[in-house]
């Protein structure tokens, strides 16, 4: 029998314009939310893999290659050769430089053309052509790139969590985009597929992992104490917000404190509980607008290894064991995220008081890319000449805490 529609109740139809919020998901140079994300660091290669043979990267909505030269200096320029546009990833690399294959011509790291050898005199005005670059520095076993105003750029910060490693203890730095999103490092995959956003501010989506990881599929998806049922609260700070959440454990109260900081940095509690700040951050770096991968740091006698065991499914398959139909029943972060859309549209969202923390995150962005339209910079990360970061993220039982239940 056909149902009649109340004729009070609207339908589907006649929706407005459906759009994202541009300024916190656009990358690319002269957008907004691109130049914000310009005024900072972000890493581009493991320092490892800035070798001899030129590499491509692609960030922020640039394509560029990175190679490091002779004399051990790492270069980032654009791939396109400022001759004739032939890809520097098909160049050589130098005592001091990268050469074109295509007419021979050599470029520094910061871009001065140092030879055009088909041009009379070896290139008697090659001083006029510059190959746009971009400043690097390696840290933590990373090459970090700044691609903003060269009178604007921040030192490269330090962490604290990193600085002073324990006896025994080693920094380890990672490519880590399979891991960050599926928890599978046998996930074969070079980018994610949907603006990096949706996944930073899923860090302090805390009551997500009630639903998603720990109740949709009546499997707990995160197994042990991020199981247990927790109450949440959000602090602001000038360059980020903390997710503080507090389970009841045995009647002692584990505090776990997930961290995002400015512009795309996380670092997730420990999910064993254990005490102390992070021991690792993850930076969700954009790769252009429907695209990102991740760069991880951790500390300790070994590798960070959280992804290899992560079961999604009751009989234990871990995401890339699953088939679609599984995938279906028992949704992961990436189904949950890359469904949003490969760039989410904010105006179609009906927003609770548990996406506080997410809201937070937004405004805190939105306030810096204000400042800058007002003439104003983004805030500065760390403190002093060495820009120390303060990682507050991590877990640990705190007995000054309130039990959840209250
Ligand atoms: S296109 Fe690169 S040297 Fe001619
Ligand atoms: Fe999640």
């Amino acid at each position: 029998m056909m149902q009649i529609p109340s004729a009070t109740r609207k339908s589907g139809y006649g929706r407005g314009p459906q759009t994202p919020n541009a300024a916190l998901t656009e990358v690319g140079p002269g957008t907004p939310g691109g130049e914000y994300l310009r005024r900072y660091w972000h890493p581009v290669a493991l320092s490892s893999e800035a070798e001899r043979a030129p590499r491509r990267v692609r960030v922020l909505g640039e394509n560029l290659v990175i190679y490091r030269d002779g004399g051990g200096r790492v270069g980032l320029l654009h791939e396109r050769c400022a001759h004739r546009g032939t890809s520097l990833y098909y160049g050589k690399t130098t005592d001091n430089g990268i050469r074109c294959c295509y007419h021979g011509w050599l470029f520094d790291a910061e871009g001065h053309c140092l030879e055009q050898p088909c041009e009379p005199g070896g290139g008697a005005h090659r001083d006029k052509v510059t190959q746009p670059w971009y400043p690097v520095q390696e840290r933590y076993g990373l090459v970090f790139a700044y691609l903003g105003p060269i009178d604007c750029m921040p030192p490269l910060p330090r962490f604290d969590t990193f600085e002073n490693p324990a006896p025994g203890g080693q920094i380890w730095p990672e490519r880590d985009t399979a891991a960050s999103c599926f928890l599978d490092s046998a996930v074969s995959i070079d980018v994610v597929p949907y603006n990096y956003f949706q996944y930073w501010e899923n860090i302090l989506d805390t009551y997500h992992v009630k639903i998603l990881h720990n109740t949709f599929t009546d499997v707990a998806q995160f197994p042990g104490v991020l199981a247990l049922d927790f109450r949440v609260e959000w602090e602001l700070l000038s360059d980020g917000v903390l997710a503080h959440s507090y389970r009841d454990v045995d009647g002692r109260v584990l505090h776990r404190i997930s961290q995002c900081t400015l512009p795309n940095i996380v670092a997730i509690g420990d999910l064993d509980g254990r005490a102390g700040n992070a021991r690792r951050l993850n930076w969700i770096v954009p790769v252009d607008d429907v695209g990102w991968i991740s760069f991880g740091i951790s500390r300790g006698k070994q590798q960070w290894n959280d992804s290899d065991a992560v079961a999604l499914t009751p009989d234990g398959k871990t995401w890339s064991q699953m088939s679609e139909s599984e995938r279906q029943r028992y949704p992961g972060d990436f189904e949950a995220q890359s469904s949003q859309g490969k760039i989410t549209l904010h105006s179609e969202e009906h927003l609770g008081r548990s996406d506080k923390g997410v809201i937070m995150l937004r405004r805190l962005v939105l306030k810096q890319i204000a400042a800058m339209r007002e003439g104003g910079a983004p805030v500065r990360l760390g403190d002093g000449d060495e820009a120390l970061v303060r990682v507050r993220g991590g877990g640990f039982y705190d007995d000054a805490a309130s039990p959840p239940s209250e």
